[in-house]
């Protein structure tokens, strides 16, 4: 049955909207200073420091959430090119950084095809893809409606294996891709049963991609940042969040997520992000 309704909403969302959502715009590429070359042709930054982000080509999308926003304001101040996907335009278009938009709905293959196709035609090549797209859900599970679990794993599980299936064939060797799948995917919790699974399917899913995209010498990251101050927990797709302690800044994560990309870090559990803001 499941499969019925995966099936239907799939199709009518490929045939419907995506052909409306998919169109790329531009803003200038060049993120302000530029790093000098080093004689081995790799760069380094104006501090001396090596930066692999420099001159990257990185893809963030969920550009126009809280931790994406961070991510990739992060990505550009350490060099990288960016091209930013968010399924609003003028949200996009309002971003304070600087990348090429996208505006796609990434909940198909197609929409997935298309972001990472404009991220190579823009840069010429795709070195990161980070996937900070998400929804959430709150209440027991009796109460959320069948409807509202599908989009859970539409959005946060099918939209991670998409990107990523696009993204192996597509990314240059050694390149990365990204999925934050969340503290909630080590524990799950009474109230976000349907989000929590949602997401430790992300978890279980880059676990073993991690190990199939060594083949193609690409790397997998599971990031799990604890909670944080993005607003996410204030807009569900239904039910109210649960009263939650103060979170991280997303620029937090930001960086320790972008330290893991620079220094090759396998793997990003809860305890790795800094506890307070
Ligand atoms: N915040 C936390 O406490 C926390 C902790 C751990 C992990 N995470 C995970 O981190 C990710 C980002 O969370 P966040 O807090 O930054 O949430 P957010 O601020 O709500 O951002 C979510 C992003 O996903 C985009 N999006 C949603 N559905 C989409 C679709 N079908 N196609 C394309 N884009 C879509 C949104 O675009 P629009 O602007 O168009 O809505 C937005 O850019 C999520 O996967 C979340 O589960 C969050």
């Amino acid at each position: 049955m499941l499969q019925e309704l995966f099936g239907m909403t799939w199709w009518v969302r490929s045939v419907v909207p995506t052909m409306a959502t998919n169109e790329t715009s531009d803003r200038s590429q060049s993120t302000g200073e530029r790093a000098s070359s080093r004689s081995d042709g790799s760069d380094v930054s104006d501090a001396g420091v090596a930066h692999p982000l420099r001159s990257a080509s990185v893809l963030v999308a969920g550009a126009t959430g809280g931790l994406g926003a961070a991510i990739a304001t992060e990505a550009a101040r350490r060099g990288a090119e960016l091209t930013l996907v968010g399924r609003d335009a003028a949200r996009l278009e309002a971003l304070d950084v600087e990348g090429h938009r996208v505006v796609a709905d990434l909940r198909t293959p197609p929409a997935c095809e298309h972001a990472l196709d404009a991220a190579i035609d823009h840069v010429g090549r795709l070195d990161v893809v980070v996937n900070a797209v998400g929804v959430v859900a709150f209440g027991p599970i009796a109460d959320l409606s069948v409807d509202v679990m599908e989009e859970l794993f539409l959005t946060n599980t099918f939209v991670p294996i998409l990107l990523a299936r696009a993204a192996l064939t597509r990314l240059s060797a050694g390149g990365a891709i990204v999925n934050l799948s969340g503290v909630i995917a080590e524990q799950n919790l009474p109230g976000m049963a349907a989000y929590g699974a949602s997401k430790a399917a992300v978890r279980s899913f880059d676990e073993a991609l991690a190990r199939e995209a060594r083949r193609a010498k690409l790397r997998v990251l599971d990031a799990r940042p604890p909670h944080t101050e993005t607003g996410l927990a204030d807009r569900p797709l239904e039910g109210a969040a649960p009263r939650m302690p103060d979170g991280l800044a997303p620029a937090v994560v930001a960086t320790v997520v972008c330290d893991a990309l620079e220094a090759g870090t396998p793997d990003l559990a809860s305890d790795a992000f800094p506890p307070g803001r």
